[in-house]
């Protein structure tokens, strides 16, 4: 249900106006002149605005201006007398998008906030399609834990309650936060996205709840801060857990009611926001060490989501390539690339600490990298490179808790591993390499119980 303001000092035509908008379904809201229209703007965010140009106080065109300056979607018809129709027509000049005369002809009103109407919905439309546009990747997987999140999303999109996004690196986290956006009833407003983690203590304040002029130094213009740009859209608080404790104590605060000044204002603004927040860190850990604010993380884990890693999701893998084959498939060949079964149990045994976007990387350079059309599992290995290169320390860690016989065998057969897949699974080739007969190590392979990953 769209909502209009009408600023008129006019009594008999707030009235007029009143009922027949409201007859036409919309809500309407009413000021006297300009201070009290600006103000009710704050509480009670419009769509459009009818003006009279000529106001008490502040004038019609001053009105406008601040308009244009601090609403600058919200679309403005002028009303005007016909003495001065000229101020009318700089109005338009100005941004407003039409001006009616008085006296004022009922029908031409209704089409005119018809149109103005449609054209800002055209404009949210268009808004829409940018932030799928940034939804750079479709929700790949069927895997249990890949439906049971799209369940989720189906489930609290609608809802405004705020939501907790929990994964490690790369697992997906933005892209859930984005379909819940696009999901919602709010896919029309902005999707507006805070990392964090990127941005410095000092200067934390100033982009989350804006500034005015002169509010510190540098502060040369009013700027609004997220929560203000998140307007009857989502706010997306990505790398919650690295905000400082004090950025904590004033989200807290402003989190509940949604009401807050820009630093250096007086005025209250009040925002329609859906909080949408992502941590990669253990945040229960967080707040046993004194790092996060336990009544903050209440606050927003409302809907947890826990985006797995995607090795504990294997099944997706199949399908998440062939998803990237063709999102990087060369111009120069009609087909996407196929990988080799065996290839493809490398990349399945593969342990992916970068997740879903090492993954994504790992197709493009191998889509760029080889001429291969079925990739071979060499070229696997070759491209997979850090495979099991962890520094020694994080080596060494892995063993810590084995008596040394344990912690031999395990490097035995890891480091052999290792060697059989680099060699494509070839024993003969292997045993050469490691300086084995085949048949000892064939014995390896069997007391050690490595899986033998037959090549084509
Ligand atoms: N299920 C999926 N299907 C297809 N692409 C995906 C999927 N999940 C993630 N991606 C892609 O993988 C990359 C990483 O995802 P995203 O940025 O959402 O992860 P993240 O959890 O926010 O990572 P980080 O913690 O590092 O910020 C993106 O390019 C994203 O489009
Ligand atoms: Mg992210």
């Amino acid at each position: 249900m769209p909502s209009i303001l009408i600023i008129d000092d006019e009594q008999g035509i707030r009235t007029v106006l009143k009922d027949v908008l409201e007859d036409e379904g919309y809500d309407v809201v009413l000021a006297e002149d300009g201070y009290q229209g600006l103000s009710k703007l704050q509480a009670h965010p419009v769509d459009l605005v009818i003006l009279d140009v000529w106001l008490p106080n502040m004038g019609g065109i001053d009105v406008l201006k601040k308009l244009k300056e601090d609403y600058a979607d919200i679309e403005v018809i002028i009303i005007s007398g016909h003495a001065n129709i000229d101020i009318a027509v700089k109005a338009v000049k100005m941004g407003a998008f039409d001006f009616l005369e008085k006296p004022l002809s009922l029908e031409r009103v209704i089409t005119v906030v018809r149109n103005a109407l449609a054209l800002e919905g055209l404009r949210k439309e268009n808004r829409t399609l940018k932030n799928s546009i940034f939804m750079e990747d479709q929700m790949i997987g069927s895997s249990t834990a890949m439906k049971k999140i799209r369940a989720l999303i189906q489930q609290s999109a609608d809802s405004d309650a705020r939501i907790l996004i929990l994964g490690e690196n790369g697992t997906g986290k933005e892209l859930v936060a984005r379909a819940i956006h696009m999901k919602s009833k709010r896919a029309f407003g902005p999707f507006i996205e805070v990392n964090c983690a990127a941005i410095p203590d000092t200067l934390i304040e100033s982009e989350l709840f804006g500034h005015e002029k002169g509010a510190f130094t540098n502060a040369y213009s009013r700027r609004k801060g997220k929560f203000e740009l998140a307007h009857r859209g989502s706010l997306f608080l990505d790398e919650v857990a690295d905000l400082s404790l004090n950025a904590q104590a004033k989200v807290l605060r402003v989190i509940q009611e949604l009401i807050f000044e820009r630093i250096g204002g007086e005025e209250q603004i009040s925002v329609d926001v859906r909080l949408i927040a992502a941590t990669n860190k253990n945040i229960e850990e967080q707040i046993k060490k004194g790092k996060f604010r336990e009544d903050l993380y209440f606050r927003l884990n409302v809907v947890p989501i826990f985006v797995p890693p995607l090795r504990e999701r294997l099944e997706d893998i199949e399908e998440l390539i062939t998803y990237f084959m063709k999102k990087y498939k060369h111009p120069k060949y009609p087909q996407p690339k196929k990988i080799s079964s065996d290839a493809m149990t490398i990349l399945k045994s593969y342990h992916w600490p970068g997740n879903i976007r090492e993954l994504k990387n790992f197709m493009e350079r191998i889509n760029i990298m080889t001429e291969e059309q079925v990739i071979l599992p060499a070229t696997v290995n070759q491209y997979l490179g850090a495979i099991e290169t962890e520094a020694p320390d994080t080596m060494l860690h892995a063993f810590s808790d084995m008596k040394l016989n344990q912690a031999k065998d395990q490097f035995e057969k890891e480091f052999i591993v290792h060697k059989l897949k680099d060699n494509s699974f070839n024993i003969s080739k292997t045993a050469e390499i490691l300086g084995l007969y085949p048949s000892n190590l064939h014995n390896k392979i069997k007391k050690l119980g490595i899986k033998i990953e037959r090549c084509s």
